[in-house]
């Protein structure tokens, strides 16, 4: 596995698939890894002739600065994983290298960028545009891989790539979840241990809310859902979206699409930590 920092070094390490016509797998994220990452990650590896993983945390997405300096960097523990599941590029650029010029670019996908996260993280995702579609350019993925915990993101990113003609194919792939239900994250190492026994609550609401909707309205089964977890002590809901999967529009009836998804910002927590998840009611 190659460890390389600069986009010249990125395109020089993957010449030789390039040359041949060979597949290339990219996964993007912001390190950290864990096992929801390497689930993505082996995918790839079994999709592709070679993988690149790119670790960034990358400032433009974030609209906290706290945040972003409090993001956990781990670069040398998650090289290590990479190696063991056999990525073939590690791309961990500076901030310098991925943005050689403020970038001035604008995406605007509306409604899946202005909906729910987009509404309270104003310029998350064009953040998230911006950099992703830096990744595509530099590395010229055959096929792109996103988990779908992050739900949204990988519907702007969809919008993304048809607007801009990325000749690629995106892969969402499922969310990996403690044997308990717990939804992977990063931000769950920010639990104590009793926090992280409320937090099991969000999933268990959900799955339990496939079974209420079957003789529930959509309206109801979204305020059964938001007042089940509020009533936990320690959890208060952000925001509970039940959406068309395609394009984050809200529904107001079962009816209303083929494609139903139920999407969820929780606080968790006294300090607190925002958690995210989200099921699907009906599968595409
Ligand atoms: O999902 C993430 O970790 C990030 O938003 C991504 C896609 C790596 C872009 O920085």
């Amino acid at each position: 596995m190659k460890i390389v920092h600069t986009v010249h070094d990125l395109k020089t390490a993957l010449l030789p698939f390039r040359s041949e016509g060979k597949s290339v797998g990219l996964v993007p994220t912001m390190g950290a890894l864990h096992e929801g990452h390497a689930s993505l990650v082996r995918r790839s590896v079994a999709e592709n002739d070679a993988t690149v993983v790119s670790v960034f945390v990358n400032p433009t997405q974030f609209n906290d600065k706290n945040d972003l300096a409090k993001y956990p960097r781990t670069l040398e523990a998650d090289c290590a994983l990479l190696e063991q599941i056999g990525a073939t590029v590690v791309f961990a650029p500076s901030v310098e290298d991925a943005y050689p010029e403020p970038d001035e670019r604008q995406f605007s996908y509306p409604p899946t960028d202005t909906v729910m996260e987009g509404g309270f993280r104003p310029g998350h995702f064009n953040g998230v545009c911006q950099i992703v579609s830096k990744l595509f350019m530099m590395a010229e993925p055959t096929r792109a891989y996103f988990g779908e915990k992050d739900f949204q993101q990988i519907a702007v990113i969809r919008r993304m790539v048809e607007d801009l003609h990325f000749d690629l194919q995106m892969v969402p792939c499922p969310i990996v979840r403690e044997k308990d239900g717990l939804a992977l994250s990063s931000r769950n190492t920010l639990l104590t241990e009793a926090e992280r026994g409320i937090a099991l609550n969000i999933s268990k609401t959900l799955f339990a809310s496939k079974d209420y909707a079957k003789d529930h309205s959509l309206a109801e089964t979204k305020q059964w859902v938001i007042d089940t977890i509020n009533a936990v002590d320690g959890l208060e809901v952000q925001y509970y979206e039940i959406v068309d999967g395609n394009s984050l529009q809200s529904l107001t009836s079962w009816e209303d699409s083929d494609y139903v998804v139920g999407c969820i910002t929780v606080f968790c927590g006294q300090i607190p930590v925002r958690l995210i998840d989200n099921i699907k009611y009906k599968e595409q």
